[in-house]
């Protein structure tokens, strides 16, 4: 009988080592057929090797994973040369993962290349950590700019309006100079908005936790949104697990921050679609920084709507960054300074035409 390929790479290749590597590693023979794969390699598949070379030696349709794994494989074996590249996804919760995948050809005597060893790191935490540290220095600047801005902007601001009422009757007769009016005293009030907002942000009021029913603040925020979310022919789903779940934070500081989310949501559906808030204790948040207590509770705002170019992700906590005609831009920033106020993370991973996931994640706090 003769010799499958699997018995010949276990005579070929030292395999016992790393059948107990952490890291999942495959070998694939120049037929683009996966000859060998440790332990890791098929927990991460979640099915056993055997299943697995069944899988993947058919015809069976790939994943987008598997598709970019095996033309890397390809690519080893034309050049001969390693190779590298990483793939990335939003897993279930709306978390973001991120695999490198790097090849390593095996040369044999004649000098071709038999096998090609593929292995997989994950480079999750360490996305998660770079966008956390981006997020935190840009944060503190604006901080200590934007008090004295706001201070510097609201004063005359309030001369100026001042100075319109005392105009307003005097114009009165007039309609143009009315109008103009209206359009000054509109773009003030804006202005105000702005301001506020500023120094909300730099000097938040102190936050005081209680235990609240997340439901409870769900179904406020959704009585708020009623109006435009109608409006606009979008559906929303609640999903709070227990229904009962409470969580320690202050209530009306989380409440603005899943008001602000669920707005922009609301606002990147304008031809409809469908809204899910959710929560739920979860046992690992995978925080970007290591802590005691991997558990937490994750606040999840869900849109079905235009999501966010990849080019643009970078800027979204950005102050005063905005694709809105009137949006201020503050208010991711306002609510990444409320969350990290409560030691939590704002996590938002998005895929354009198909949705965005706003995560608010909250450690678990002992009273
Ligand atoms: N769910 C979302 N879907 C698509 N784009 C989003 C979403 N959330 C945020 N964005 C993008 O991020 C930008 C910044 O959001 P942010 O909430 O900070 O400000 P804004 O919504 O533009 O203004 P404001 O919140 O002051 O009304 C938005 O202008 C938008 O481009
Ligand atoms: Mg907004």
């Amino acid at each position: 009988m003769s010799e499958n390929p699997t018995q010949k790479a276990f005579r070929d290749l030292p395999i016992s080592a790393f059948d107990n590597l952490d890291e999942p590693v495959r070998v694939w023979d120049s037929n683009l057929r996966i000859v060998l794969a440790n332990r890791a390699a098929s927990d991460e598949q979640g099915a056993p090797i055997s299943r697995m070379f069944d899988r993947l030696s058919s015809d069976s349709v790939l994943d987008e994973g598997q598709e970019t794994e095996m033309s890397l494989v390809r690519k080893t074996f034309e050049e001969g040369i390693r190779q590298n590249t990483q793939i990335n996804g939003i897993d279930a919760n709306g978390d973001r993962w991120v695999t490198e995948i790097r090849t390593k050809p095996l040369i044999h005597e004649s000098g071709g290349v038999s096998y090609v060893v593929a292995t997989f790191l994950d480079r999750s935490a360490e996305k998660r950590l770079e966008r956390q540290l981006i997020q935190s220095s840009k944060l503190v600047s604006i901080g200590e700019l934007s008090t004295g801005i706001a201070h510097e902007i609201r004063n005359p601001l309030a001369g100026i309006r001042l100075g319109l009422d005392a105009l307003d009757p005097v114009v009165s007769d007039d309609s143009d100079a009315s109008e103009i009016l209206t359009d000054i005293t509109r773009d003030i009030a804006r202005l105000d908005r702005v301001v506020s907002e500023l120094l909300n942000f730099a000097k938040p009021k102190p936050h005081q936790p209680e235990l609240f029913d997340v439901g409870k603040m769900f179904r406020q925020v959704s009585r708020f949104i009623r109006g435009i979310a109608n409006k606009s022919r979008i559906r929303l789903k609640i999903q709070v697990e227990p229904e009962d779940l409470q969580v320690c934070a202050d209530p009306y500081q989380i409440q603005q921050v899943v008001l602000n989310l669920t707005l922009n949501a609301i606002q990147a559906m304008e031809e409809g679609g469908k809204l899910t808030l959710e929560a739920r204790r979860s046992e690992n948040v995978n925080w970007s920084t290591s802590r005691d207590n991997p558990s937490g509770y994750r606040i999840i705002v869900r849109d079905t709507g235009t999501g966010i170019p990849e080019e643009l992700m970078h800027r979204l906590f950005d102050p005063f960054f905005t694709t809105k005609q009137s949006g201020t831009g503050l208010g991711l920033t306002t609510s990444l300074s409320i969350v990290g106020k409560h030691s939590g993370e704002l996590r938002i991973n998005s895929t354009p035409d198909v949705g965005t996931t706003a995560q608010i994640l909250l450690p678990e706090v002992e009273n």
